[in-house]
């Protein structure tokens, strides 16, 4: 397995990964897969408990670049300082599996994984991959007899390095 760039770290998400950082917040990572939209410190602090309060099932990681201390990392840190955590990167990467519990499979469980993230910056350094190592081997850890995702036909060859083989078809509904 490649190892990571000096000073990188991976982690689980912090309550503080959404502290007013500039480009360097964990919601700002997830920006290049969609809209993420405008999200109150307190509303993505309960969103974070929720996750906290279900940590058996939700699993979600972040890589961490700890050669950028986060007060020089971008301009809205100068006007809130107050915000920032001292001595903290920035992060750069994401990615989430959800542990789903069946009846089937004698009360198997099957890994999902969700929203993989890595910033345009940081592409091609093998951080998604590592992403996608660590999750996989979550999902096994807990006993999941299998892990899936949903991607576009785009991301195939990616995940085809990442060790999954096309299954299935997607299908989608869209309220
Ligand atoms: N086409 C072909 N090969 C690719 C592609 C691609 N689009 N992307 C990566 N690879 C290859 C790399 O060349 C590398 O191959 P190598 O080992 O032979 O050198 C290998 O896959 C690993 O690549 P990484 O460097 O780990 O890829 P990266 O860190 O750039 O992460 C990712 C890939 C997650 C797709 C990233 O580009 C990204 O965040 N894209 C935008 C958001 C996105 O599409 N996320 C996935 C949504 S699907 C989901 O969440 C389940």
């Amino acid at each position: 397995q490649d190892s990571l760039p000096a000073g990188y770290v991976v982690r689980p998400l912090s309550r503080t990964d959404n502290q007013l950082r500039s480009n360097t917040s964990f919601l700002k990572t997830l920006e290049v897969l969609t809209t993420v939209g405008t999200i109150s410190d307190e509303a993505f602090l309960a969103r974070f408990q929720y996750l906290k309060d279900h940590s058996d099932q939700y699993y979600t990681i972040v890589i961490e670049d700890m050669n950028v201390p986060a007060t020089l990392a971008g301009s809205a840190t100068s006007s809130s300082p107050s915000l920032v955590t001292p001595g903290r990167g920035k992060i750069v990467a994401a990615g989430t599996v959800l542990v789903e519990r069946k009846f089937i499979h004698e009360l198997g469980m099957v890994g999902h994984i969700e929203d993989i993230a890595v910033s345009a910056d940081q592409q091609g350094k093998k951080l998604g991959l590592r992403i996608i190592e660590t999750l996989k081997a979550i999902g096994q850890q807990v006993g999941c007899y299998k892990v899936i995702l949903d991607c576009s036909e785009k991301n195939v060859p990616f995940y085809e390095k990442c060790g999954f083989e096309r299954k299935g078809v997607e299908m989608g509904w869209y309220v």
